[in-house]
């Protein structure tokens, strides 16, 4: 708040606290009025006379104050229409992000993505966000939450909630002026006149205010705390389950379960004839089986392409799913074997994946095994369930051939000096 027109000086009104003195700037002139009718009519005079930056107060609502002030229609409508479109936007992007996009998934041969199915969640959204923006923009639009006024300052204004009316005109309206403003609201009818005057700066909070704040604020981070912990530390019995969401699902368990609502008694229901799932059209055999008829493939399917990131994929597959027997190097010395070995259990060892009959292997028959397994080995296609996951397999199978059966040719140039140089 600016003033140019007073400032003074005056001790704090408080009597236990030391008197020092505060200095007070004006806040502006506040009029008072013995009937609602002198107040509009006064209001008129005021909104007439240009001033912006006043006020009127009431101890009931006024019919015809808003006009009499000059109080155009609030923006709030417009707030809220935007914010609800937002809403809107939010609900149909989210959904269709989710749905269509993040995670498809298929119910029922239902597309993915169609407006009714979603109709309900941005329907809520949109009332979601309008109610929500209309009451936090009330808020705003009003300046709340604000726990003080200077006007408080005023015995006389104590009955503004009472039976006394009030124009409140601020020092900081461009056309206030202490003497012009005072006979304004005198020719208005005002019943008397008064100068609030307002400390220039905020007075600082008792320190126990803020330690007491302090403290509050540690202790509420218990809680928290202890919520992180028995969410994330190890513990030995079942943990307790508040928010159940869908952890706990009765479902019919196994694929062979039976159930005895259809009339064949089988839990797992049968595709309809004559339909694919989606996603399971199968019509490049090179591609999903490694063979065209009985021929294996002896070079990677057209759409594969064979590049650093095919191979990592292939690579952190390998790594999961076939080191464990055949060695991280294909040697087939992997832990369970190393484990086979001690325990001295007879069993069918992993092929050396570096052996002749392996290494001369069309493509399409790694491919195969991978997929289907091979005599003794099991199948690995439900585990590794992709093509293009089986092919980056088969794809790193080959460059692990290749680097135990390096020639020096092999090395690239300027790697050859390096290896020259070596003791
Ligand atoms: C549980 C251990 C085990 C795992 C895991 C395993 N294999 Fe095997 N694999 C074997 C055994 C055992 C054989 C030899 C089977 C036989 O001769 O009866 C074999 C043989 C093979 C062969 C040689 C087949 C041929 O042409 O004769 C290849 C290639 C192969 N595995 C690749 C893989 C790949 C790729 C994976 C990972 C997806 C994998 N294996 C996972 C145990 C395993």
């Amino acid at each position: 708040m600016s003033s140019t027109t007073g400032t003074m000086t005056a001790t704090s009104a408080h009597p236990k606290t030391h008197a020092k003195p505060v200095s007070m700037v004006l806040h502006g002139l506040l009029a008072e009025f013995d009937d609602d009718h002198k107040l509009v009519a006064a209001c008129k005079k005021v909104r007439d006379a240009g001033y912006t930056d006043w006020d009127a107060h009431s101890p009931f609502p006024v019919h015809g104050i808003d006009r009499a002030m000059g109080i155009s229609m609030t923006k709030l409508p417009i707030f809220i229409f935007f914010c609800g479109a937002l809403g809107t936007a939010t609900g149909v992007i989210m959904q269709w992000w989710m749905n269509a996009v993040d995670y498809p998934f298929l119910i029922s041969g239902k597309p993915f993505w169609s407006l009714p199915a979603n109709i309900p969640v941005i329907f809520e959204l949109t009332i979601l966000f309008s109610a929500l923006s209309a009451v936090i923009g009330m808020f705003a639009f009003n300046g709340l939450p604000r726990h003080y006024n200077p006007l408080f300052r005023s015995e006389r204004f104590k009955r503004a909630t009472d039976d006394r009316f009030f124009i409140s005109v601020l020092a900081s309206d461009p056309r206030f002026n202490l003497n012009s403003t005072r006979s304004l609201l005198e020719s208005a009818g005002a019943a008397a006149v008064e100068r609030v005057d307002d400390t220039s700066e905020s007075e600082a909070p008792p320190r126990l205010f803020i330690w007491a704040h302090a403290i509050l604020l540690c202790l509420a981070l218990i809680p928290i705390a202890m919520i992180y912990r028995a969410r994330n530390a190890p513990i030995d019995y079942p943990r307790l389950h508040v928010i159940f969401d869908m952890d706990n699902q009765e479902k019919y368990a196994g694929k062979q379960a039976a159930n005895p609502a259809f009339v064949d008694g089988r839990a797992m229901r049968l595709p309809v004839a004559g339909t694919v799932a989606r996603g399971m059209l199968r019509q490049d055999p090179a591609l999903t089986d490694g063979r065209v008829g009985d021929r294996w493939l002896t070079v990677f399917p057209a759409n594969v392409t064979i590049d650093d990131a095919l191979l990592k994929r292939g690579q952190n597959r390998y790594e999961i799913f076939c080191a464990p027997c055949h060695g991280f190097d294909g040697s087939g010395n992997g832990r369970v074997t190393d484990v086979a070995r001690e325990r001295g259990l007879g069993w069918v060892e992993p092929k050396n994946l570096h052996d002749e009959d392996v290494r001369l292997r069309p493509v399409g028959h790694l491919y195969n095994t991978v997929k289907n397994g091979i005599r003794t080995m099991p199948p690995y296609g439900d585990q590794i369930s992709g093509e293009s996951d089986r092919w980056a397999v088969v794809a790193y199978i080959k460059a692990l051939q290749r680097s135990q059966r390096a020639a020096p040719g092999d090395v690239p140039t300027e790697k050859k000096d390096e290896l020259n140089n070596r003791k």
